[in-house]
């Protein structure tokens, strides 16, 4: 098996964490601690991703860009509309008229695409999809080495089809937006370490596996199914430079939260989240990202402002009650200890 594109120390890797959570300041402190850090690109301006290179650039360290690629599945416009009318109490709580004009955007794909292209990076990790071959050549003709990410051994096949250089296996304890290229249908629940195996079975690419990685038994675990790396995402939200939303980590903390669940009320898209009003009072939200994303935006928005957790989408991997707080460098050296890599 080829090696994993990863320069780091340790075979553990910052997972891409959008909306928030992924910071320069993260990417700085894990790298610190031998881990690579990865910049989430998904729902952010060409120019504040151009930005966030250009800062962690100049560190000198190596690290990887995260981008979603854009969904080509119709929204059902009927779906959409019922549930956008569903959702009406909800924006009334936070004094806002919810825009029920279903929004379908590419999240700027093409511009990240020319931005990764002029300005490399080490290694750009797409997410919810295989984008056309010639983005994949593209970025890689360009220098940086390709990885997508995947939920399934059939997925493993498409993308090693499509060229790409490794994968991120995401088993389905991860927090955040299941990878899934098929958002109608979930995948089997095995556990992470199970698929790491069913995959390098079906493929010959360097895996990063991601999902509940709650400890360093957990890391152990994954890497003795043939993991090059291991991916945390959850294990850091709480950490003091991940810039999750102060009531999104409080809730983490809150031991009222008692489980997580596979959610589409809040984006269109299955996601794991902590289990709250929200996700119990919708549980049937359409398969329409990113229509319901730009939906529920300014309700999230608000309800991350006034310390609603109520309202808030509360991405979490199974593992959430062992994130800690304090120093992320910390989690990382930690995880590494405990599971006798250093
Ligand atoms: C808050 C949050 C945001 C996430 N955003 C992204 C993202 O932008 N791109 C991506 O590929 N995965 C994203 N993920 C998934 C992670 O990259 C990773 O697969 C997951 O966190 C691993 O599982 P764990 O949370 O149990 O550690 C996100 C996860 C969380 C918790």
């Amino acid at each position: 098996m080829p090696a994993a594109p990863l320069n780091s120390t340790l075979p553990i890797v910052a997972a891409p964490m959008a909306g928030g959570p992924s910071t320069v300041a993260l990417a700085h402190a894990v790298a610190s601690a031998g881990a690579f850090p990865f910049l989430a690109g998904g729902y952010k301006s060409p120019q504040a991703l151009s930005a966030e290179i250009e800062q962690l650039r100049a560190s000198g360290t190596g690290f990887g860009v995260n981008l979603f690629v854009p969904s080509t599945a119709p929204v059902d416009a009927t779906a959409f509309a019922a549930y956008a009318r569903e959702l009406e109490e909800e924006g009334v709580a936070h004094g806002l008229q919810l825009d029920p004009s279903p929004v379908i955007d590419d999240d700027h794909w093409r511009e990240k695409i020319a931005l990764l292209v002029r300005h490399p990076v080490p290694v750009v990790s797409l997410t919810f999809g295989l984008p056309d071959a010639a983005d994949i050549t593209a970025l890689k003709n360009a220098g940086s080495s390709v990885l997508a990410s995947v939920t399934t051994p059939q997925e493993a096949r498409l993308a090693a089809d499509a060229g790409v250089d490794g994968l991120m296996v995401q088993g389905l304890a991860a927090g955040g937006h299941s990878a899934t290229f098929d958002p109608t249908q979930l995948p089997e629940p095995v556990d992470t370490d199970v698929l790491v195996r069913r995959v390098l079975q079906t493929v010959d690419l360097p895996v990063v596996a991601a999902g509940g990685v709650d400890g360093p038994e957990a890391v152990r675990r994954t890497l003795q199914a043939g993991a090059q790396a291991v991916a945390v995402g959850t294990l850091l939200l709480r950490t003091d430079e991940a810039g999750t939303s102060a009531t999104h980590k409080q809730a983490l903390g809150d031991p009222a939260f008692a489980e997580t669940v596979l959610t589409r009320a809040f984006t269109g898209r299955p996601a794991r989240a902590l289990r709250n009003g929200f996700t119990d009072r919708h549980p049937q939200g359409p398969n329409a990202y990113p229509a319901v994303h730009h939906l529920t935006r300014a309700l999230r928005q608000a309800a991350g402002k006034a310390g609603d957790a109520d309202r808030l989408h509360l991405w979490a991997g199974s593992g959430w009650r062992n994130a800690p707080t304090g120093p992320a460098a910390d989690v990382i050296r930690r995880l590494a200890e405990g599971a006798g890599l250093t």
